[in-house]
């Protein structure tokens, strides 16, 4: 939601925060079944459809799609994406030449992509995408079209970042203006090889909590220790402590799935996780990612 004038994430205006909550609270969705919506096929929807997938994004940042029969179409994502108002897609370097990226288990030969998570079957600890990107390549729309499931395992705990936003300022308020902090997250530089003077990418400091300038919250986070650097501060310590108690412990919104072949998850880049699966010969896990600098919407 849009507010122009009062916003619900200024700290110095709890009343506008405080009709925001209620608000939050009384529409948030217990499970993604409240946010499935049935299509037929995802890269041309009726205009129903696409009212359903904008109208559960406006209420809980995210939305499911599930029925198409067709599952193996690169360009679903794309596709799919500019009816809902995502054109322009983040091309990391390890996404395909469309700037999509194909998520399997990656091969012997598959050198560069066999060191980053997603592209092998293990668990992958809460984030949001791109929390690494600086700030002109901001990863605010994200779709993942699941072509085959694995085996066993590969389901995703899901959580919309205005929740999370939501408890830790009911926790404490000091917690959301350390988050918000420019230098309160950053990640090293990742250096290419032995050769220290190929960076890859140079450091990347920034906030958990941002505001856009639409009014939109943005959240950059991730749950992994290796490879990060946090302002080390009493009140940010507490203020991590307590978001990764509300991520493990689970709240009444974090809902739980596991996208099957030719379904999907639409969202704003909404925090998630992975829990580890095992492929088979006939079962090999392969879902196409596509992440956009737009949020959803209508
Ligand atoms: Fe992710």
């Amino acid at each position: 939601m849009n507010f122009p004038g009062a916003s619900p994430f200024d700290l110095g205006d709890p009343a506008a925060y405080a009709a925001w909550r209620r608000g939050k609270l009384a529409t948030a969705p217990a499970s993604l079944a409240e946010l499935t919506v049935e299509v037929k096929d995802p890269r041309a929807l009726s205009a129903a459809e696409r009212a359903a997938l904008v109208a559960c994004c406006a209420r809980a940042n995210m939305a499911i799609y599930a029925g198409g029969n067709l599952s193996d179409d690169k360009e679903i994502p794309r596709m799919l994406g500019l009816q809902l108002g995502l054109r322009t897609l983040d091309s990391n370097y390890l996404a395909d030449e469309d700037g999509i990226s194909a998520l399997s288990v990656a091969g012997a030969g598959e050198g560069a992509r066999r060191e980053f998570i997603p592209y092998t079957d293990r668990a992958i600890n809460w984030h949001t995408d791109g929390y690494y990107n600086p700030p002109e390549r901001t990863v605010r729309g994200v779709i993942l079209h699941c072509v085959e499931s694995a085996e066993t395992g590969g389901e995703n705990q899901l959580l919309d970042p205005e929740l999370a936003y939501l408890l830790l300022r009911d926790e404490n308020p000091e917690f959301i203006r350390a988050l918000s902090e420019p230098d309160v997250m950053t990640i090293p530089a990742r250096v290419e090889g032995t050769d220290a003077a190929v960076v890859a990418r140079p450091d990347q400091a920034g906030p958990v909590f941002s505001v856009d300038d639409r009014g939109f919250l943005h959240m950059r986070y991730t749950a992994r220790t290796r490879s990060i650097v946090w302002k080390d501060d009493a009140v940010t310590r507490a203020a991590l402590a307590c978001l990764e108690g509300i991520l493990k412990r689970g709240t009444p919104w974090t809902c739980r799935g596991r996208l099957e072949p030719g379904m999907g998850l639409v969202c704003n880049n909404v925090l998630h996780d992975r829990t580890a699966f095992s492929d088979s010969p006939t079962r090999r896990r392969l879902i196409y990612r596509a992440r956009f600098y737009e949020r959803i919407s209508g």
